[in-house]
């Protein structure tokens, strides 16, 4: 089986954000409360903090964490979780149905950011609550003082704002099982009219709008030309959240759900752009893709958590080989959009749907989607070169004309090196890829890592670790063509300087 990529400088298609490589930590099951923090952790520090996680966390290089739900904070009253903690009250979250004692607030998330090196992404709660608790919260966190609420943070021992720069404007407000979920038409007046009043807090923010909660909901994407029919002069970004399965173990198609991707992309950029024309506007709005990953594992064996407990072990996917390979392909399929998706966030972070799990009082552990999301956050900055790509390609379920090549390049003017990453989906033969890199001069390759395995279900553990990266088989270029062996199913990372 042979493909053909071809590499050229001058394809140029944007400068990639970082903030494509953020994540999220929701005040869910045990992403927070025994996951980042556990504060008789034997690797806790003096706040708590678990210095193993947080490691694994500035391994991932992960410049930008969207806090705090998720469906979580379409219930949360921000003010539960500031101030002298023995005076924090527990309360019932309703979108889990579990007790929030309130120990982490956003003062600590704060902290903590700074601690892994990422900003954060502070949503706002459009459920419950609307205009003037987005802006005392804003108040609080960035306005620096001589106010009532940037007092009381000075007071609860945070003398400098937070200045935190991104916010979203309420979370999956399309969907039916959001607290205080509404129609487009409701959605689009409370968003634009608290987007206009956190701005005269600080004007320096920048704000999401909520989009559609998945590709196939029936309001897609009449959501977002109504919400952007409000809101489109008051805000940045439009969300996206996508979710991948494989429940069928129908893994051609599974492999193949990067299309969907794509598909959901480009039409949230052409509603984007038809709003654009239609309000006659300068401004372009972009996408913040702020959920997304594989996450189906755990979703029957959840119902049997018992209600009301307090950071139970909710959405604890353990992540399969094949699940890597999704993750690798919605990667690559977020790197060719990155002159439009300027955001994105791996959803979640820490034991929920997560990269990194830990155990209560014992190790933390790289999941199997760990690996990608690395290699692209680490290898995957700086300009995303147009592939040019000539594959063969199959029909599955609910596809069509799925490429066996899934590949794309970034070019990082800094180092002079360009990555290529390059998922083979084809489940029985490996890939013969030839590479046309003749308009890129001299070039050697730096290394090929390929994470393949020959059960698509193998997962990491606690113990072992079964599912990594490891040196694929020396090659070089000659005369500007690269000829590499993409082993069956397999996610590739060709760096070449
Ligand atoms: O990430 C888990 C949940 O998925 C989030 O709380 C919600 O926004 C989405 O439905």
């Amino acid at each position: 089986l042979k493909a053909k990529m071809t590499i050229d400088r001058e394809f140029a298609v944007a400068t990639v954000d970082p903030r494509i490589y953020g994540s999220f930590v929701e005040h869910i099951g045990r992403a927070v409360y025994g996951g980042i923090y556990e504060p008789n952790h034997p690797q806790a520090d003096d706040r708590g903090f678990r210095q193993d996680v947080a490691d694994l966390v500035r391994e991932l290089q992960v410049p930008i964490i969207r806090y705090p739900g998720g469906n979580f904070v379409s219930g949360y009253k921000w003010e539960d979780g500031v101030g002298p903690r023995d005076r924090r009250p527990a309360r019932l979250d309703l979108a889990w149905r579990t007790t929030e004692p309130n120990e982490i607030g956003t003062n600590e998330f704060m902290q903590w950011c700074r601690q892994v090196g990422a900003e954060a992404m502070m949503a706002v709660n459009l459920g419950t609550r609307g205009i003037e608790d987005a802006c005392n919260l804003i108040e609080y966190c960035n306005h620096s003082e001589g106010s009532y609420w940037s007092d009381l943070r000075k007071s609860h021992g945070y003398k400098e704002p937070h200045r935190i720069k991104t916010w979203c404007l309420g979370n999956e407000m399309d969907g039916e099982w959001q607290v205080g979920y509404k129609t487009a038409e409701e959605y689009g007046r409370i968003a634009v009219e608290t987007a206009k009043a956190m701005r005269l807090v600080d004007p320096g923010i920048e704000l999401v709008a909520c989009g559609s909660s998945h590709s196939a909901m029936p309001t897609f994407p009449q959501w977002e030309a109504t919400t952007l029919e409000h809101t489109y002069d008051a805000v940045d970004y439009i969300s996206l959240h996508q979710y991948y399965g494989n429940p069928k173990r129908d893994t051609a198609n599974f492999l193949a759900s990067a299309l969907d991707m794509d598909r959901f992309i480009r039409s949230v950029i052409s509603t984007c752009d038809y709003m654009k024309a239609k309000k006659r506007s300068k401004k372009t709005i972009n996408l913040s893709f702020d959920e997304w990953n594989v996450w189906f594992h755990t979703l029957e064996s959840d119902k049997a958590i018992v209600p009301w407990s307090v950071a139970p072990p909710l959405v604890e996917d353990r992540y399969t080989f094949e699940d890597a390979l999704v993750v690798g392909s919605m990667l690559i399929t977020l790197l060719k959009h990155a002159d439009r998706v300027k955001i994105a966030c791996l959803a979640q972070l820490v034991n929920v749907i997560a990269p990194i799990m830990t155990d209560t009082g014992g190790k933390s552990w790289k999941q199997t989607i760990f690996y990608p999301f690395l290699h692209a956050s680490v290898y995957g900055r700086g300009i995303v070169m147009q592939p040019i790509v000539l594959s063969p390609k199959y029909d599955s379920a609910d596809y069509t004309d799925v490429p066996y090549l899934e590949a794309v390049a970034v070019y990082r003017p800094e180092t002079k090196e360009i990555t290529v990453f390059a998922v083979n989906r084809h489940l029985e033969s490996a890939l013969l890829l030839d590479c046309d890199l003749r308009s890129l001069g001299q070039v050697r390759v730096v290394e090929h890592l390929v994470l393949a395995h020959d059960d698509l279900q193998a997962k990491n553990t606690r113990d072992e670790e079964p599912v990594r990266p490891r040196r694929g088989p020396e090659v070089q270029a000659q005369d500007g063509q690269l000829a590499v062996s993409l082993p069956k199913a397999s996610w590739n990372v060709i760096r070449l300087e």
